[in-house]
Parts: structure tokens; sequence; C-alpha cells
């Protein structure tokens, strides 16, 4: 006869494979942090953690597919800044992006870059300035999708030098960086993660990064901040999500994973190369998130309505 003691030990969590969905396209700089966590995520769990990648309307649809799943641990979500962004872009959000999740951790925060297709004629910042200005209305640039970290970076761009281009929207930049390094559009600002091998290998051009310092990972670059853009500050912190209304248990569980993930070597290794690092220990937690994700929508909206931009734009 079973007793009730194996039987519960068994149903323990996790005892399947977990879900862990990517609002965003395959290879993009989304799915890149997101798959080497799940990795290690994997080892600590002793379950598959399976990236699933829901892309399109910048990354709406995937969040609000883990919005509405069943609390238990086995849907969770990596996302980035778009969630802070998002309630500012979109008009009716089908969901509250603070309080219809649990919030678990935070994992990086990710500089992004000034790129071009690498026919494109500008040597530097200053002269892909002057090329976009001269450029406006024939002129067109990549991104993933209303709201996404891309989309939010070229809007504020362009917004701070009074120019407009034309958007080509993609589920991800995963995509969109295929159709630049192939030449279908001309300019993206998009993460260090997704940038830095294609920069390094002559397949774009970088002209400056996003963030008031410079990143190792594109040391040559300078920054938005200290030359054509004072001020200028965009980064896309990326974050793990679950439905809201998990046990405590998978909570922690799930949080302690992520603290091991940030902690290990290949993960850490594998950040640096691509210009970011986990983020400080004391940030991977549910409080330290909903606290930072309260201020960061606070902020992004005063920006987004000072700067006139919508999702429309
Ligand atoms: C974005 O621009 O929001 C990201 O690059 C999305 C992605 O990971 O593809």
């Amino acid at each position: 006869v079973a007793s009730a003691g194996p039987a519960l030990a068994q149903a323990a969590y996790p005892n399947k494979p977990i879900t862990l969905v990517v609002p965003a396209a395959a290879g993009g700089p989304t799915d890149t942090v997101a798959r080497l966590i799940a990795e290690s995520m994997t080892k600590t769990l002793g379950q598959t953690v399976v990236v699933e990648n829901v892309g399109g309307a910048g990354g709406t649809i995937g969040m609000a597919k883990v919005a509405r799943a069943a609390p238990d641990g086995y849907t969770i979500a990596v996302w980035h800044i778009a969630q802070a962004t998002a309630p500012a872009l979109y008009d009716g959000l089908k969901y509250d992006v603070v309080s219809d999740f649990d919030h678990l951790g935070r994992i990086t925060d990710v500089p992004m870059t000034l790129v071009s297709k690498a026919a494109l004629p500008p040597k530097d910042i200053a002269e892909i300035v002057a090329w976009m200005k001269a450029n406006q209305g024939k002129a067109t640039y990549g991104h993933a999708g209303i709201g996404s970290a891309s989309h939010l970076c070229m809007l504020i761009l362009m917004k701070e030098l009074g120019i407009k281009m034309e958007g080509v929207g993609y589920r991800g930049t995963g995509p969109a960086m295929n159709d630049l390094i192939s030449g279908t559009f001309d300019v993206m600002c998009d993460q260090t993660t997704n940038t830095t091998g294609h920069i390094k290998d002559g397949r774009i051009k970088g002209y400056a990064v996003t963030t008031k310092s410079k990143v190792s990972s594109v040391p040559g670059l300078p920054t938005l901040d200290g030359g054509v853009l004072p001020g200028f500050e965009v980064s896309a912190w990326h974050a793990l999500w679950a439905p809201k209304g998990l046990p405590k248990d998978v909570t922690d569980k799930l949080v302690s994973a992520l603290k091991v993930a940030l902690k290990d070597p290949k993960v850490v290794e594998r950040f640096a190369g691509l210009g970011t690092e986990p983020v400080a220990e004391a940030q991977v937690s549910p409080q330290a998130l909903k606290t930072y994700l309260e201020a960061e929508v606070k902020r992004w909206d005063a920006v987004i309505k000072a700067a006139g931009v919508k999702a429309s734009n």
C-alpha cells in the first residue's frame, strides 16, 4: 500500500519541465539571456527549463500569455524594460504589468548600440547623425515591435535629434538583425548581446553605446551621452517573472535557482563577452524587482509623455 509520504514527495516542485516564455523571437537578445539562464536553472532544479518564443506586439502577446497562465511555477518568463514601458506606449494593455505578475528577480542590465548595415557610408557617430538627418523620409530603422527596447531607443533618439525615419517591425531583433546584415533596412538601436559579434565581424557597423559609460565588449564605441546627445541613457534591463500567485516554496526555489545561475561562471563569462554582467545579488529578489519595476514604470511614463512619443510613431 503506497503511503501519502512518497506520493507527496514525488509531487514536490518541480516534477515536470518548466516553460520559460521569451516574448520575442529566437536568436535575439532576450532569447540569448533566457537560454543561458535556462541552462543553469535546469541543472539546479533537476527539470528541463524549456524556452518558448512567443514574439509579437513588442512582447505584449507573450506577457499576456504568462499573465493568464496557472501560477504553479511551470510557466515563467524572461522579459525586459518593455514590461515597464508597455503601459505608457500601449493603449488598452490587457494586463497590469505590476499586479498581474509575481516578480522574481532582476537578471542583468544590457547596454544598447546604434548600428547600421555595413554598406552605409557613415564612419562615425557624427557622420551617421548627419546621414540620418539628410535621409529623413528615406532612411529606415528596424525594431522588435511597438514598445520593444529597440523601438523605444530609436523613438527617443529620433525625438532628441528632431528627425523621423520609417520603422520596420519584427517579432524580435533576432530576425531584424538578419535583415540588417542583408541590408533590408538602414539602422537599428539594439542590445550589445545581439550586436557585439556582428560589429566585431564587420557584418554591421557600430557607432555609439546608449549607456553613460563605454562598454567593454565594444570598446571602440563612444557614448551618445558624451557626444551628440548629452543625457541620453537607455539600457534594456532583464528580469524573471511568473503569473501572480505562486506558492511561496515555488517562488523560493525559482529565486534561488536564478541566484545560482547569476553566479554560474559560464553565464558570467558569456554575459561579459556580450557587454553585460549579472546585477548585484541584492537585486535578485521579488521585492527588489517589484520596487524597481514600479520606479521604471513611473520614470518611463514621464519620459515617454514628455518626449511626446506614442506607439503609433
Ligand atoms: C527588443 O528590442 O525589445 C529586443 O531586442 C527584443 C528581442 O529580444 O528580440
